[in-house]
């Protein structure tokens, strides 16, 4: 019998959360695995059982989320170093590199999981890939609205090698660009060869300019714990 995915993605957050303990700056991370950390957070300072929890959210959406379930939060200002983050992905490589950021939010989290002493993703074994980008889904980038066509285009140019192809991302319900937490557009990138080292293809995205972030997250995770049907992986940077 296959589990369905999201029991998968709880069981992954719920294991994730035994990592945290009472008084820690926890970055709360935004997606469907994600929210399931959130909630099960939120259930054990409902029980005393986890206290003085600062939460640093890394989206609007989980922002309200939170505070639905009552996890007191702050921000990376005031808090500056984080003991744990815990967030979802949408490829994980067998060196722990991600990508992130289909869900709609990658910058906030990659400020606060570069800030996190401890950066724990959540999987189900769906999200694993032998190589990032290979998957045939998006890349996510985000890039500031003005002239995001000329963006798109050194993007594509950037990595022709690659058979790129870069697009817009449109809200669905609307036909409207997507528009960000930080009120940023997001271009997709869908690579048809290999990107090659990640490193340099993200610091090549980083020079263009237009470009605020990308979605790859290059040796940033130190642990990953991914469920499956044959139970909980966890592995260690
Ligand atoms: C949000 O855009 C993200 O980076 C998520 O962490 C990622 O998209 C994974 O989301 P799911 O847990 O919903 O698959």
């Amino acid at each position: 019998v296959t589990m369905v995915q999201d029991e998968l993605k709880k069981i992954a957050a719920y294991k994730a959360v035994e990592f945290v303990e009472s008084g820690m700056v926890v970055g709360l991370g935004t997606g469907s695995t994600a929210k399931h950390a959130v909630d099960r957070i939120g259930e054990l300072i409902q029980q005393g059982i986890l206290t003085d929890i600062i939460g640093i959210p890394t989206s609007i959406k989980t922002q309200e989320q939170a505070l639905s379930v009552n996890i007191p939060l702050s921000d990376l200002e005031t808090h500056p170093v984080i003991d744990l983050a815990i967030d979802g992905a949408d490829e994980v490589d067998p060196d722990l590199n991600l990508v992130k950021g289909r869900g709609g939010s990658l910058l906030r989290e990659k400020m606060i999981e570069f800030a996190s002493k401890r950066f724990v993703v959540i999987v189900d074994e769906s999200k694993l890939v032998d190589h990032i980008g290979g998957s045939g889904l998006a890349m996510p980038v985000e890039v500031v609205p003005f002239c995001w066509k000329f963006t798109a285009q050194r993007l594509e140019l950037l990595f022709e090698e690659a058979d790129c192809v870069a697009k817009l991302r449109i809200c669905p319900k609307t036909g409207d660009p997507f528009v960000t937490d930080n009120s940023n557009y997001t271009i997709d990138l869908y690579f048809k060869k290999s990107i090659g080292d990640l490193k340099a293809a993200g610091d090549a995205i980083l020079r263009l300019p237009g470009v605020v972030e990308h979605g790859m997250f290059v040796d940033m995770a130190t642990t990953v714990i991914i469920a499956g049907d044959g139970g909980v992986t966890v592995k260690n940077k």
